[in-house]
Formats: C-alpha cells, structure tokens, sequence
C-alpha cells in the first residue's frame, strides 16, 4: 500500500509543529565529530538543522515513509543521510552519541521496551532526546476514536482500535532513571496554536492522527469517516476564529552515565 503521510498535509501548520522540535534541540548538547540518529525523521527539514546543531560528523534520519523519504532525499549530503527502516526495529550494530526523535515515538507500541531498546543504541555518556504529543484527552483526539468505534467504520478496520502508548511525564523521567540515565530533563509544555478557525482542527488532525484510520479505509468511507468526524467534533469546540488549540507534548532528555 502506498504511505499514507502526505508531507503537503503535514506541512500545512509547519510553523506550529517546528516549535516543539526547537525547543526539544535546544536540550541537546553538540557532539562535534559525533554520529546522531533522528527516528521518524519525516521530511528531513529538521533534520538538516538537527544536523548543523548538533555539530555531528554524520547523521541519520530513519522513516518509514516513502513519501516522507522522497521529500527527504533533497537534504542528503555533507555526512546527512536517510534511510528506510521502521523504529520498531532499530537496533544499529553502533550506538549513537545522540538519538532523537520529534513527534514519531506515539506510533510505536510498548514504550518501556522501546525506549528500553533505543537506550542500547545511545553510547555511553551520549544523549536521548525525544517528544511526543500527550493530547490523547483532548476532544480532537478523542472524537477520532469514538468515531472509528462506530459502523460502518470498525467493520471496515476489523474491529481495529487504537492503542496509545504515551505515558505520563514522570513515567518517563522514572524510566529514564532505571534505565541509567544520569541527567535528564522531562516537562509537559502546552503549546497554543491559533488556528483560523475551529474547522482548521480537523485538518491538523488529518495530517497526522487520523493517518492511522485513512490507511485501513478506502478513500470514499474515509471522507464518510471525515464527515462524520467534523459532525461530532465540531459542536464540542469553540466557534471563536481564531480558534485557540492548546496542545499538550512531553519533551524528554537524558544523557547516559
Ligand atoms: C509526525 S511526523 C514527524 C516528522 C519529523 N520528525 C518532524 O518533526 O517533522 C512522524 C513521522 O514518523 C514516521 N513514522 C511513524 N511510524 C514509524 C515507524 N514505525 N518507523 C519509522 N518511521 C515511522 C512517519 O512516517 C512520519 O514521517
């Protein structure tokens, strides 16, 4: 099946979504000469500016996405590079002097083994930095799975649901500590976007979220699946323009003993 990440989608609120990503970089400590991996890279933009930051001799961004790839291919060069694998398996032959990842983790399952894992792929002394959304209670996100749990839409997923593997910022800072991490710095942060309008949420959902519906519907109940969405959420939402969309993330960093 084609990916379903459509960087023209994604990239449509490209301001509000950069803000998280640079507030997270700033946490990372440059590793001149040094090797850094960017899990979930997306369109590679970011991974550009990870890689001038962070000073390193080579770095690379892994996705899954082809699209997202493609688009990604117009940054390579000068020690950057991608690569096409699923974070679900990563498990380099070398550790990195820095991990990262921005806005990818909350599509992998089972986060106490992942992270479990990726720690391997940190050196020693080196860095994990990582941000993931926590707006799972937010009406936005919670229509979208209501919505899936009705007909015809879970007959048409198989019944799927949406596991949310996101855990709590003290979840995270406590399992950075296990994991043998000797600083680190965890913190919920809202960030407030003013979106034109109310009917603008649906579209940020759609670029991301709700990826995970379109690509287990064909297009024509997708768009039923859509109406529906815009029905149920809508009247949950302020009619104010702008529409002030507070939206919750956890940014994670640890550097390793
Ligand atoms: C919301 S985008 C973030 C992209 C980029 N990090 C940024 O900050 O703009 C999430 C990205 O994670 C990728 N992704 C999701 N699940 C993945 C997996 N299991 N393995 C590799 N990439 C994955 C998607 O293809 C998508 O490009």
């Amino acid at each position: 099946m084609a990916s379903i990440w459509n960087p023209q989608q994604y990239d449509k609120f490209r301001n509000e979504r950069s803000a998280p990503f640079y507030d997270l970089l700033a946490l990372v400590r440059p590793v001149p000469g040094g090797r850094v991996a960017d899990l979930g890279c997306g369109t590679g933009a970011l991974t550009a500016d990870l890689h001038r930051h962070s000073q390193a001799a080579e770095t690379i961004g892994i996705d899954s996405s082809e699209t997202m790839l493609a688009e990604a291919a117009g940054h390579a060069g000068e020690g950057l590079r991608f690569e096409q694998r699923d974070i679900a398996a990563f498990a380099p032959a070398r550790p990195f002097d820095v991990v990262f990842s921005n806005a990818a983790l909350q599509w992998v399952d089972a986060h106490e083994q992942l992270f479990t894992r990726i720690t391997h792929a940190v050196a020693p002394g080196g860095q994990l930095a990582v941000q993931v959304p926590a707006n799972a209670d937010h009406p936005s996100h919670v229509a979208a799975r209501a919505v899936a749990e009705e007909e015809p839409f879970a007959s048409a997923m198989g019944g799927y649901t949406r596991t949310w593997p996101v855990q709590s910022p003290e979840w995270y800072a406590e399992l950075l500590d296990r994991l043998g991490y000797a600083e680190q710095s965890v913190r919920l942060q809202v960030y407030g976007h003013h979106l034109p309008s109310r009917e603008a949420v649906i579209e940020w959902v759609r670029g991301t979220y709700l990826t995970d519906y379109q690509k287990r519907m064909p297009d024509a109940l997708f768009e039923q699946y859509l109406a529906r969405y815009r029905e149920v959420l809508l009247p949950q939402l302020d009619d104010r323009r702008p529409f002030f969309y507070a939206f919750k993330r956890i940014l994670i960093w640890g550097r390793r003993a």
